[in-house]
């Protein structure tokens, strides 16, 4: 007995059958993966953590019947997109949610360089390359859609995390792009803009974050914009201080980004005097 609905949702008819996941082992891509089960999306789930994947894919296929494949990898690899494209070959993904990433604070001269690169690799060059695979065969399908991660740090640069808003201000920029040229083929591009989310994210990165939206709320706003607007700001933090900052020149901008970075610092002792 499993909890698949009975009649397919609209969702499913208009991005199904299949939806890739990257970045579904954890967080905002892990609710992608719940909600989109629940809506009868056949899963294929991306991250490197393989074994938790398939606890998810037994989980998720025994409780809304759904079919769900691993794929275990490192997407910071140059080679795992094209391995990916070849071993999805042949499954019609409707729908590529790209949600892998991660970022770090403090100054950007005391990071860590090859895992700055890491991160312009993970959040924008397998963005762009999945994309580019999945969107020329949504292209020839004529339908599909894909969903990318900018962040509220994505509009404008940020001291103390400079790098990071940077590839959030790159994935903004593609997505808007990519979203004029592909709405003629049926294709759907939207940029999911959050604000502090309530996941693993920040303490990875080194941050701290008070009040934040949660990961389920992040993917069900972006599941009801798709293909209604290019970009979301899930939840109320990411509208009220998007509508605050955009008010001010970018220069200011900036510098109220700094301070904000300067407040979600882990360690005290890495902020510049
Ligand atoms: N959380 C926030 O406050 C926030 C705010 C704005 C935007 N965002 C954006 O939203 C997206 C999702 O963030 P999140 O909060 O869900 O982060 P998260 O909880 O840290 O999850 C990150 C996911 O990416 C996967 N991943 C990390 N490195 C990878 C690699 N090299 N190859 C393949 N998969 C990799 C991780 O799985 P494995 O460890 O198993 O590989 C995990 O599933 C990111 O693009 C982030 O920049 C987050």
């Amino acid at each position: 007995m499993t909890d698949k609905p009975s009649n397919d949702s609209d969702l499913r008819r208009r991005f199904g059958p299949t939806a890739l996941i990257t970045g579904a082992s954890d967080g905002i891509g892990r609710a992608f993966a719940v909600q989109l089960a629940e809506h009868g999306f056949d899963l294929i789930l991306v991250a490197r953590r393989g074994e938790v994947l398939q606890d998810m894919a037994l989980d998720l296929g025994t409780r809304f019947g759904v079919d769900v494949r691993v794929l275990a990898m490192d997407l910071t690899d140059p080679t795992s997109v094209p391995h990916l494209m070849s071993l999805t070959e042949g499954t019609l993904v409707g729908l590529v949610v790209a949600a892998a990433g991660f970022g770090s604070i403090g100054p950007f001269l005391d990071q860590d360089m090859a895992s700055e690169i890491n991160m312009v690799d993970l959040n924008c060059r397998s963005v762009v390359e999945l994309s580019y695979g999945f969107g020329q065969r949504m292209k020839a399908e004529k339908h599909g859609g894909i969903v990318l991660f900018g962040s509220l740090v994505g509009f404008n640069g940020a001291p103390l995390s400079a790098t990071y808003a940077a590839t959030k201000g790159f994935v903004q920029s593609f997505a808007e792009g990519v979203a004029a040229e592909m709405r003629p083929h049926g294709v759907d591009v939207l940029s999911v803009a959050p604000g502090p989310v309530g996941t693993g994210f920040a303490a990875r990165a080194g941050m701290q974050m008070g009040q934040s939206a949660t990961p389920e709320l992040v993917a069900r706003s972006a599941l009801a914009a798709l293909g209604r607007q290019t970009t979301v700001r899930p939840g109320f933090l990411a509208k009220f201080l998007g509508w605050s900052l955009a008010v001010l020149p970018r220069a200011g901008r900036v510098r109220v980004m700094g301070i904000i970075m300067r407040g979600m610092i882990g360690k005290a002792s890495v902020i510049p005097k």
